[in-house]
Parts: C-alpha cells; structure tokens; sequence
C-alpha cells in the first residue's frame, strides 16, 4: 500500500511546482504585454494629432495667395530663414526630429500655401509649435516659399 502513496505524493508535487512554474511565466508574459500595450497607445495618440491642425485652418485663409510664388530667390531667402527659426525642430532639411514632425510628409507639401502661412501666424502651441507672428509678414511668406520648393526635389520626395 505504501509505493502508491508515495507516487500520489511525488505526483502531487511536481504538479504543484510546475502550476507555480506556469503562474510566474504568466505573470512575466502579461506584464511585458501590458507595458508593450501602453507603448503603443502613446505613439498612437502622436501620430492621430499631428498634422490635425492643418485641417483646422479657415478657408478664407487656406486661400490666400503668396506674394512670392515661384520666385528662386525667396527660395534661398526662406531657406537661411527656416535654418534660423525652424531647424532646431524640424531638422535642418525640414525632415524632422524627435522634437517636431517632418515638413516633408503629404501633409503638409500639399497643404496651400496660405495655409502654411496661418499656421506660422498661429502656431499649434498646444502641440508645441510656436507663434511666427513677430516675423514680418514677408518673412513668413519666403518660409512657406522655402518649404513648398521641397516636394519639387526628388531627393527630399522620398522622406
Ligand atoms: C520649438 C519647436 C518648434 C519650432 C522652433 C518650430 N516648430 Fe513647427 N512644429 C512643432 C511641433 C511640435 C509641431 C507639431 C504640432 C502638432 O502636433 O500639430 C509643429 C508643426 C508644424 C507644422 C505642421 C502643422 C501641424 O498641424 O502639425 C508646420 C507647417 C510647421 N510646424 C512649420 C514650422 C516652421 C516653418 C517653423 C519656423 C518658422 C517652425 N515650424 C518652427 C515645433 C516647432
């Protein structure tokens, strides 16, 4: 009668360890689950709001005409403006940084340009991005000049 018991015993054991096993790998699976969860939530939020602000701009201001469409030398004006004002977050090439998104996404290349130029006289503050009001208005029209000259190069077209 005694070789079953023990066997009962000996099973009852292992069987009890190996549950706590399961329990421990479970508990270490689930919380990296959660947390990865989390990660992802937060770079969602991100990615849903940026760029929401171009839409939000009025029509009658979407519509307004640069006074320096298509002229080269508000280009290169723009250009050394944008590297003053902008590239400490936006990436000296406007691609982007971990501080502010790329101006080079569809987003905003095909944005009018008066809507760029509301949203430098406005800025997102909430989101982060400055007021350009204190610039003079010629000023913030050589910018939007600058960054809608960037989706004509194939070499900026791609980021
Ligand atoms: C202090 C950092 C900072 C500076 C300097 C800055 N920006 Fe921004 N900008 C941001 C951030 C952050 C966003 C994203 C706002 C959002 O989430 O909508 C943004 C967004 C934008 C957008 C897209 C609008 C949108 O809905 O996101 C444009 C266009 C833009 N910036 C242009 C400029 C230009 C041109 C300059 C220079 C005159 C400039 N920014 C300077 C931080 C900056």
């Amino acid at each position: 009668m005694r070789a079953p018991l023990d066997l009962f015993c000996l099973l009852r054991r292992v069987g009890l360890e190996s549950v706590g096993m399961i329990v421990f790998v479970m508990a270490i699976f689930m919380s990296s689950w959660a947390l990865a969860q989390r990660k992802n939530a937060s770079a969602g939020e991100i990615k849903q709001s940026t760029y929401a602000a171009l839409a939000g701009v009025p029509e009658e201001a979407r519509e307004r005409k640069n006074p320096f469409e298509g002229n080269p030398q508000a280009v290169a004006v723009g250009r050394k403006l944008f590297e003053q004002h902008c590239a400490e977050c936006h990436g000296k090439k406007a691609e982007g940084t971990r501080k502010a998104p790329s101006l080079l996404r569809e987003e905003v290349q095909q944005a009018t340009p008066g809507t760029l130029f509301w949203i430098l006289t406005n800025g997102v503050v909430r989101q982060g991005m400055p007021v350009w009001s204190k610039l003079p208005e010629p000023q913030r029209w050589q910018i939007v000049t600058f960054l809608g000259s960037l989706s004509a190069h194939p070499m900026h077209a791609n980021q």
